[in-house]
């Protein structure tokens, strides 16, 4: 089925800033007159609070690629759940988090073959992938600076795994330059706030405003 709505995802890595931008960005957007779905990935679904928990907060080791299998499974049922209906509605879907995420999470960062869970990951979606991508670019040692102590498995994986997965996020902005578009999430909240709506503004179809 023909999606008609606008899909955009935030990432970044921990205490990039993506979800306050995420919520401040539906914000705006429902000011300007648009319908608003606000999801995150893993969550937004009861598989997906289920699998977040196990992801973030299990005792016992998970590989990567098991780690990425989960993800997936929680990514599909929230597509399914959500973001397809709400695109089909022509509704705009703003998800913290995605299919990027696995990739520089478990494949730059984690050693599971990128190339791989790009496939693999686009099979998990299909044809329900951003139309726009906003990477929150900050250098690991600010975010998780921001962060303060770590609170679950993957924010304890220090320093140098989080500034592989920054270094993933730059590689997939530079491969897909039309969709994913890297902003220094170093500035105030509310200079990236504007630049993010005024961004997203632009590449909203007319057809997604309320009438
Ligand atoms: P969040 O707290 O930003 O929502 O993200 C949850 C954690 O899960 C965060 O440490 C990033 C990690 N993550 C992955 O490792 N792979 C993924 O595919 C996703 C979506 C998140």
């Amino acid at each position: 089925m023909a999606t008609r709505g606008f899909f955009i995802t935030l990432e970044g890595i921990e205490g990039s800033g993506k979800t306050t931008q995420a919520r401040r960005l539906a914000a705006a957007l429902r000011r300007r007159g648009y319908r608003v779905v606000l999801v995150r990935d893993p969550g937004s679904t009861s598989l997906g609070r289920g699998l977040r928990r196990v992801l973030l907060h299990s005792r016992q080791a998970l590989s990567p690629l098991s780690e990425a299998l989960l993800f997936f499974a929680a990514r599909l049922q929230l597509v399914e759940e959500q973001i397809r209906p709400a695109l089909a509605r022509g509704w705009v879907v703003v998800c913290d988090r995605f299919h990027d995420s696995t990739v520089a999470y478990q494949g730059d960062a984690g050693g599971v073959d990128p190339a791989w869970l790009e496939q693999a990951g686009r099979r998990v979606v299909g044809t329900i992938m951003p139309n726009l991508t906003i990477v929150l670019d900050v250098p690991a040692g600010v975010g998780l600076a921001r962060l303060g102590e770590a609170h679950d498995r993957i924010e304890g994986k220090g320093r140098a795994f989080h500034e592989r997965v920054r270094k993933g996020f730059r590689r997939l902005a530079r491969r897909e330059p039309k969709r994913i578009i890297v902003v220094d999430g170093t500035q105030p909240a509310s200079t990236l706030l504007e630049y993010i709506t005024s961004l997203v503004h632009a590449r909203l179809p007319r057809q997604n405003r309320r009438r």
